[in-house]
């Protein structure tokens, strides 16, 4: 049985993918690392719980110890929009927080997850049916932390042999854990304005496309690949997954047809609409699909739906 540590338990993903890992490998064999925000009681009372900083070396090292941990998924890190405002904290963590878990993985025998992104890509890419393997000269901070994390990764698998694995995630909607000053959160924040029968003021331009992909998808995307048949992996840290690409007018009316009352205004952040300008409309994931059976089964439409009786019933009681 696996000895995982997460690293980022907390966080948008993290907090899900936490009480996933846990499901499938047992609740003692997975470590939820926070660093400042409190977990919720279902993390804090399903499993242990370690304080743990990506950029503390020694208290990594420790806890990895502690645990006889032999897979870390390092999921911590400052979303793209965040980023900007903060860059050095974001090259801190998203960098040397990632080059620390490597080094630690190549000392310990560990293999390690890598949440990568569509900000991995920039201005020059091929916006359009992105390919895998394609230009990246991202021009945002979270990008170049994250091109960072995708090339450091591969050289610790060529190098020391270092099992990393890593996937590029586009935008993730969620009904449990609000993301936090990212590119994509107003696909997360238009399902809670509509259900609370508020108007939803979008960031973004109509006819700004993006990925995205309901939560369930993503962690299964991260389970299948750290248990897919390492031979048949040529890419390992870098996979394009999608499951469906829209615009702000699309999900509106997508939600709308379903919610008649919600309105929408658009007040264009112009940091956030300036990062969405230069990431893929959609990406190419057919590298995923074909070296470990990459196949998202949420669309647009059957997530709505999911969402809005998720988010729905927590509003009626009393819990929003
Ligand atoms: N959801 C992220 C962001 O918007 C993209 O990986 O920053």
């Amino acid at each position: 049985m696996k000895k995982i540590l997460v690293v980022g338990s907390v966080g948008q993903i993290g907090s899900e993918l936490t009480m996933r890992l846990r499901e499938v490998y047992g609740s003692d064999n997975v470590v939820a690392g926070f660093r400042k925000t409190q977990p919720s009681e279902e993390l804090a009372n399903s499993g242990p719980l370690e304080r743990v900083d990506a950029t503390d070396v020694p208290r990594l090292t420790e806890v990895v110890k502690k645990y006889n941990i032999d897979t870390i998924f390092n999921l911590a890190a400052l979303l793209s929009a965040v980023a900007e405002e903060k860059p050095q904290a974001a090259w801190n963590v998203g960098v040397n927080g990632h080059y620390n878990v490597l080094e630690i993985a190549r000392e310990f025998g560990c293999a390690v997850f890598f949440p990568s992104s569509i900000g991995a890509f920039g201005p020059t890419t091929p916006l359009d049916d992105t390919p895998q393997d394609t230009i990246q000269r991202p021009a945002t901070m979270y990008g170049v932390t994250k091109v960072t994390g995708e090339l450091l990764s591969d050289y610790y698998f060529k190098r020391f042999g270092v099992d990393t694995r890593g996937l590029r995630y586009p935008g993730i909607i969620s009904n449990v854990t609000l993301p936090g000053g990212g590119t994509t959160d107003y696909a997360v924040e238009i399902f809670y304005a509509a259900v609370k029968g508020e108007k939803f003021t979008c960031p973004l331009k109509a006819g700004t496309f993006l990925d995205m992909m309901y939560m369930p998808d993503a962690l299964d995307a991260a389970l299948d690949l750290m248990e897919a048949d390492p031979s048949k992996l040529k890419h390992r840290n870098a996979f394009n997954v999608s499951a469906m690409s829209f615009d702000p007018e699309i999900i509106f009316n997508t939600i709308k047809k379903r919610v008649p009352t919600l309105e929408m205004e658009y007040d264009i952040d112009p940091v956030r609409q300036g990062i969405a300008e230069t990431w893929p409309n959609n990406m190419d994931d057919s590298a995923a699909r074909e070296e470990w059976g990459w196949d998202p089964k949420f669309t647009l439409e059957v997530m709505t739906d999911d969402m809005l009786k998720v988010i729905g019933e927590k509003y009626a009681k009393g819990l929003l």
